[in-house]
């Protein structure tokens, strides 16, 4: 690579640290994907606080977006606020027979905070930081997600992206709030994910919601402004009839291109 076309995305750091894969039993893989369903209603049986605990480790595993972790997740401890946030869940059975309920949040505004943080860590890590870690941090991440009022930084950076992508790549998004919103939600739902799949290694179930009442859930969470509801997640031990039928998936087809 050219050393003037070289970039904090095209070139490799250079660091001593190495992590070796692990192997992973593909069969159980399997079938941890296959046996997740989305299950309705639960049994009256509690999980463990500790598998819950555990379930939510491992949700905050997901990859994310310059590991900016834009990601909250609230867990309803007391019987009132479960009640509360059952009702903001349309009273739907996924909700009103789950053991538990977490309602994954998206945060558009924590990445200042967290690019902080990273930098304190590469600052006091025993293990060389690149210098280009921590200009990602100091320069890009402010660079990239930054918006200002209405917009207005995002809509100066469209115009400069636009003119610069003429000439090379470039990332383009995100450029407003919205695309901020999209931004953090779509590493809040990799997290989802990766809970429920938790929840099914350790022999319980789950069932996402985004049938719920936003507003009213802001306010039984007392969100700030910049956080969005991604999805509730109720979580239990699934009743015989807790799947209402076999699983549905197009042709592979419709989906799949080979480009
Ligand atoms: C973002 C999202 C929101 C969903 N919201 C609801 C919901 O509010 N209520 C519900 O019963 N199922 C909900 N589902 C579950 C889907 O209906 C379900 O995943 C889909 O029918 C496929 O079934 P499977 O999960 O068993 O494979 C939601 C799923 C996702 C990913």
């Amino acid at each position: 690579m050219e050393k003037d076309k070289e970039s904090v995305f095209n070139s490799v750091p250079e660091f001593e640290y190495q992590e070796k894969a692990v192997s992973i039993d593909a069969a159980e893989f399997v079938k941890l994907c296959e046996s997740r369903r989305s299950v309705r209603v639960f049994e009256n049986a509690p999980i463990p606080e500790d598998v819950v605990e555990k379930c939510l480790d491992l949700a905050m595993l997901a990859p994310n977006s310059s590991n900016l972790q834009p990601w909250e997740f609230y867990w309803p401890k007391s019987a009132d606020k479960k009640r509360q946030v059952v009702e903001a869940c349309l009273g739907q059975p996924a909700a009103s027979t789950a053991a538990e309920i977490i309602v994954v949040v998206a945060r558009t505004k924590t990445w200042k905070k967290h690019a902080r943080q990273m930098v304190e860590l590469f600052k006091t890590s025993e293990q060389k930081v690149p210098d280009s870690a921590l200009s990602y941090y100091e320069k890009i991440v402010p660079f990239a997600y930054t918006q200002g009022p209405l917009s207005i930084i995002g809509l100066f950076k469209r115009v400069t992206l636009f003119f610069l992508g003429f000439f090379r790549p470039i990332p383009r998004e995100p450029v407003n709030h919205q695309q901020m919103i999209l931004w953090a939600s779509k590493t809040a739902a990799l997290a989802c994910e990766n809970l429920m799949l938790a929840f099914r290694a350790f022999g319980y179930d789950t069932c996402p919601m985004e049938g719920l009442d936003s507003r009213r859930m802001r306010k039984i969470l007392g969100l700030p402004r910049d956080a969005v509801v991604v999805m509730a997640i109720g979580a239990g031990q699934r009743s015989a009839r807790g799947v209402y039928g076999p699983r549905i998936r197009f042709p592979r087809d419709q989906f799949i291109k080979r480009i």
